[in-house]
């Protein structure tokens, strides 16, 4: 480390102002394998900023493998991830992934059940500025830009209210909040809709298009209807590659897409996850619209 607190090895040269480049986040190359399983497979992967990317693909692809690569919760056994135009992630301690401008979120929510929801998005926003290094109190800014988080994420109302009386959508949403004080350049979403109900997976698609117009966005998502209306820009995995990749009209009609991933399980109930780690079951998803 130098006296900066950088660390120099985690720097990729290049002479772009940060931020400056055409991606927030380039992966290049990356292969990560478990007890000689090879997850992810020389993959290579990008988005731009301002961009809202859609990750699909069956049970077992490796998306939710990337997501922990791009967060450092797995190393890569070799490859870069670059983020926002320099910054090698793929060396960076997990903890530090927040610190740098990503934000990530589980597909079960992390709210605190006994605090309001202000207290949530407020305990939120605390936590980031004190591990970038802002011993503060809440100044006004901080306090605007949560009342703005409760506006976009339709929790006005249940501002006072204790987290625990919320439905399972208004805690998805609180949990996008938590993350939105965190102002990430990127954020990573794993399965955002998963049980919810048609008005409720319609008001999250409306949220992250309106999250997307000021940062990238990432969705890994098995509900074809919802990556449907909402997708502009599709990534299909597959045994740790991309697929496909394109609009979601392109991709649905893409044959390899067809014969590994949606012709196969036409009609099929929605996608359940498994438990972390279970061998992968068959996949489970809707096709293409007919
Ligand atoms: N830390 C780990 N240790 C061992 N195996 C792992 C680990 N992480 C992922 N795997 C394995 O890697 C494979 C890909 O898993 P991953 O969770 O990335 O798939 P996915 O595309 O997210 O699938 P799903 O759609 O079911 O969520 C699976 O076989 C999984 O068991
Ligand atoms: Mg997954």
């Amino acid at each position: 480390m130098t006296q900066n607190g950088h660390n120099p090895g985690a720097v990729i040269p290049d002479d772009r102002p940060a931020g400056k480049g055409l991606n927030i986040l380039s992966v290049e190359k990356v292969t990560i394998a478990f007890d000689g399983f090879t997850v992810l497979d020389d993959l290579d992967f990008s988005i731009g900023h301002g961009e809202m990317r859609f990750l699909i693909g069956p049970n077992g692809a490796g998306k939710t493998t990337l997501l922990d690569v791009i967060t450092g919760k797995s190393k890569p056994n070799q490859g870069t991830v670059t983020f926002d135009g320099r910054l090698d992630l793929s060396r960076q301690a997990e903890h530090s992934v927040v610190k740098l401008g990503i934000g990530r979120k589980f597909q079960t929510p992390t709210v605190y059940n006994s605090l309001s929801v202000y207290q949530n998005l407020e305990t939120s926003e605390r936590f980031c500025s004190r591990i970038i290094g802002m011993f503060r109190s809440l100044s006004q800014e901080r306090s605007q830009l949560i009342n703005e988080t409760l506006k976009l994420t339709g929790l006005v109302d249940r501002a006072d209210q204790n987290a625990g009386v919320l439905s399972h959508g208004e805690r998805q949403w609180l949990e996008i909040g938590m993350l939105l004080v965190q102002e990430p350049k990127l954020l990573l979403l794993d399965e955002p809709v998963a049980g919810m109900t048609r008005r409720e997976r319609d008001r999250t698609g409306e949220l992250l298009q309106e999250i997307a117009k000021q940062r990238s966005v990432l969705v890994v998502e098995h509900d074809m209807e919802f990556v449907r209306q909402f997708a502009r820009t599709v990534t299909v995995l597959h045994h740790g590659k991309v697929l496909s990749e394109g609009t979601m009209e392109m991709v649905q009609q893409d044959p390899q897409v067809i014969r590994a991933y949606l012709g196969r399980s036409r009609g099929a109930p929605r996608h359940e996850a498994p438990a972390p780690h279970a061998p992968a079951p068959e996949p489970a998803i809707s096709g293409p619209a007919a």
